[in-house]
């Protein structure tokens, strides 16, 4: 089973307008919505026609907008109750005093009441109205009702208003919907993630990106590694169902959704927090960062200045983290990764050894089309002979997509019966 918890291209929101000059705000809400990757399609009362054209919506949510309840042209295409069916909620913004009426009368006299009778998805509201009208005994009657119902209020805002009013009564901003809408499906996605995802209830380390070991204070050694992988595994892991902690060297990445992200320069840094990670539960170790293998010796208290033709910097061994890991007590699962030009898959089996790992990923970074800079990669898993596992190859792919492939054989070895304890 995979989540993806960054888009929603597999959720329907219905996208209710109902008549009140805050329409013009709705145009807006279709955009931010289509940006979290939802599929939108818009129903409009009559009210609502009267304020913005069915036209901009259908423009902006790229489907047929729905106005009518009997019309069988309408209903050919796709009807109110297919319609209902659609969506996984229905967000009536703005929804007018009429609107919120009829939904606690349970009337059914145009397409808009209809669908919410008919539908099982959940139904938010955002009213939009004169704060007199907001406030009338009738108006908050009706809201209690829905409440009863089970339908969410999204409360309005306070502020001037359209009319020259000022009070309670604005929507709010497209913006802060798309991001309640977002936030309540990532919510429950990540609670089916953490029930049957692959790394459901697992903790998971991750180092990525590269390390920097300072020379002086205005200088430093360091590599070319990005920390896309490290990142991509972070999101599959996280969108598995686990608990993720990635401990990353300086790289210009957001961190993925959910992820906690702890920032590091060197080496030693890298090791301090990693060695944390088992005093507070870590079941899986995943280093992927490119640690430098050496630092300097000495720092230099202040930058060093430009004199004769060379200057010698001496340089001792970095420790290995991954290494340093897999040798404690209470070991996690760990894997490492190999990134190397010639012999790759020698001198990844060495390594799985020398280093005491469960797993090993691999890939050849002499290809200019795979590794370091690139958003694709491709790779061979090695498992410790402990476990009677093939080795595996990932073919070409996404970094996303190796991310999950790598998940999965990190849950099948998990899962494997000889797994030595
Ligand atoms: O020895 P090499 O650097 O090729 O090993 C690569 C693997 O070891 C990677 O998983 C890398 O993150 C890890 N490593 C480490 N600490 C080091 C060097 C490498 O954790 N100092």
């Amino acid at each position: 089973m995979s989540f993806d918890l960054s888009v929603f291209s597999n959720k329907n929101i219905i996208l209710a307008v109902t008549g009140g000059i805050a329409a013009y705000k709705s145009a807006i809400l279709v955009r931010r919505l289509k940006d979290c990757g939802f599929n939108v399609r818009v129903v409009m009362t009559q009210g609502a026609q009267a304020f913005i054209t069915p036209l901009t919506f259908q423009a902006l949510s790229g489907n047929p907008v729905h106005t009518e309840l009997l019309d069988t042209e309408a209903e050919a295409g796709m009807g109110h109750i297919e319609l209902a069916r659609w969506a996984d909620l229905v967000l009536v913004a703005p929804a007018s005093c009429d609107s919120i009426a009829k939904f606690a009368c349970g009337l059914a006299d145009d397409l808009l009441s209809t669908l919410y009778l008919a539908t099982k998805a959940p139904v938010w509201i955002a009213p939009a109205m004169n704060q007199q009208m907001w406030a009338a005994k009738a108006t908050q009657r009706n809201l209690s009702s829905l409440v009863e119902d089970g339908v969410h209020v999204i409360m309005p805002e306070a502020g001037s208003q359209a009319c020259g009013d000022v009070g309670l009564g604005r929507m709010p901003e497209p913006e802060d919907l798309a991001e309640q809408v977002r936030e309540y499906f990532h919510k429950a996605q990540r609670a089916i993630a953490e029930k049957f995802g692959l790394l459901a209830g697992k903790k998971v380390t991750i180092t990525a990106g590269p390390t920097r070991e300072a020379i002086d204070p205005v200088r430093y050694i360091s590599n070319h590694s990005t920390g896309k992988m490290g990142f991509a595994i972070a999101a599959a892991c996280y969108s598995a169902g686990a608990e993720v902690t990635l401990i990353a060297g300086p790289v210009s990445l957001d961190t993925p959704n959910g992820v906690k992200r702890l920032n590091v320069s060197s080496a030693r840094q890298m090791l301090d927090l990693s060695m944390n990670q088992l005093e507070t539960g870590c079941d899986v170790f995943i280093a992927t960062a490119a640690v430098a293998d050496y630092r300097v010796a000495e720092v230099a208290e202040h930058k060093i200045k430009k004199a004769g033709d060379e200057l010698a910097v001496s340089l001792v061994k970095n420790p290995d983290i991954v290494a340093t890991i897999a040798l404690q007590d209470k070991r996690p699962f760990m894997v490492g990764f190999a990134a190397e030009t010639r012999n790759v898959e020698e001198y990844a089996a060495g390594k799985l050894v020398a280093k005491k790992l469960d797993m090993i990923a691999c890939n050849d970074v002499s290809r200019v089309d795979i590794g370091f800079a690139s958003d694709e990669n491709a790779m061979t898993v090695f498992f410790a002979e402990q476990y009677e596992m093939e080795k595996r190859d990932l073919e070409k792919a996404s970094k996303q997509e190796i991310a999950q492939q790598l998940v999965e054989a990190i849950h099948d070895a998990l899962h494997q019966e000889k797994r030595p304890v």
